[in-house]
């Protein structure tokens, strides 16, 4: 059976309980070799990657976005759900709240963010994030009376530190809802290897100088812990609604095989 849909799980989202008959894979890419596990749900075949590691080793910086996406290509993979914990510069966006997140801003520094080694692509970015992905989630968080917010703007830093109230501002004035460290360059890759990809935005904690006190990594694991059931029912209820045909346009650009190693 071919496998149509991918999870990454980010923090938080380790295991791919919900999946049955489940074993687990090598892929081998012109970018280093990533893990995935593959299941089934209600008779189609899922992937799931842990984005950090099973045990978390993998900070933000140095996961390894390029094997991880080329390698859900190989697979067949046409459509990506990932994870990922946020803080909010939105206070209109509440800790427990889910976000289907519409656009980016990118402050990463260190990240390849291309496959393309020979020549050069310009992709188009109008819609980075599938909003046919997106309608499927919402519809799904309608059904199941999940809080969520239907589009909001995700910046991405480089992390591993949290960011300064200050960076926190300057976010916010240029219209950032959300903070995380991860969608950037996975977004880019996936629409680069003509998947469409959606993230499942959970808010776990208003950012630096919004928050009440210090942050640290274990209240958001914390946080994601507590709404891990829910994100779960999520996620299986979008995949079961899942469906193969698209009108969207991320598989508009096609990447010439000779411009990849
Ligand atoms: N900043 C960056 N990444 C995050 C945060 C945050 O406040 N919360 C969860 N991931």
């Amino acid at each position: 059976m071919s496998v149509r849909i991918a999870i990454i799980g980010g923090t938080g989202v380790y295991d791919p309980a919900i999946l049955e008959d489940v074993r687990e894979e090598r892929l081998s890419t012109p970018f280093g070799s990533a893990r995935v596990k593959i299941g089934t749900y209600k008779g189609k075949a899922v992937a799931f990657m842990a984005r950090h590691g099973e045990d978390h080793s993998v900070p933000p910086h140095l996961v390894n976005y390029r094997a991880n996406i080329w390698g859900l290509r190989l697979l067949g993979v046409k459509s990506i759900l990932a994870t990922a914990a946020v803080g909010s510069l939105n206070v209109q966006m509440k800790p427990r709240q889910f976000v289907f997140v519409d656009q980016f801003l990118d402050f990463t520094k260190s990240r390849p963010q291309t496959f393309v080694e020979k020549g050069v692509v310009h992709l188009d970015m109008t819609d980075p994030y599938c909003p046919e992905l997106r309608r499927v989630l919402a519809s799904a968080a309608e059904e199941l009376g999940l809080e969520h917010h239907t589009r909001g703007t995700y910046v991405c830093t480089e992390g591993p530190r949290f960011e300064t109230p200050a960076e926190i501002r300057m976010f916010r004035h240029l219209g950032g809802d959300l903070v995380g460290m991860t969608s950037v360059p996975e977004v880019v890759l996936a629409r680069e290897a003509g998947i469409c990809y959606a993230t499942v935005a959970m808010v776990t904690n208003y950012a630096a100088g919004i928050a009440q006190g210090r942050l640290s990594h274990q209240e958001v694991v914390d946080v994601m812990a507590e709404n891990a059931a829910n994100l779960r029912r999520l996620l299986m209820r979008a995949v079961e609604m899942l469906d193969v045909e698209r009108t969207c346009l991320c598989h508009a650009t096609p990447l010439d095989p000779s411009a990849v190693p």
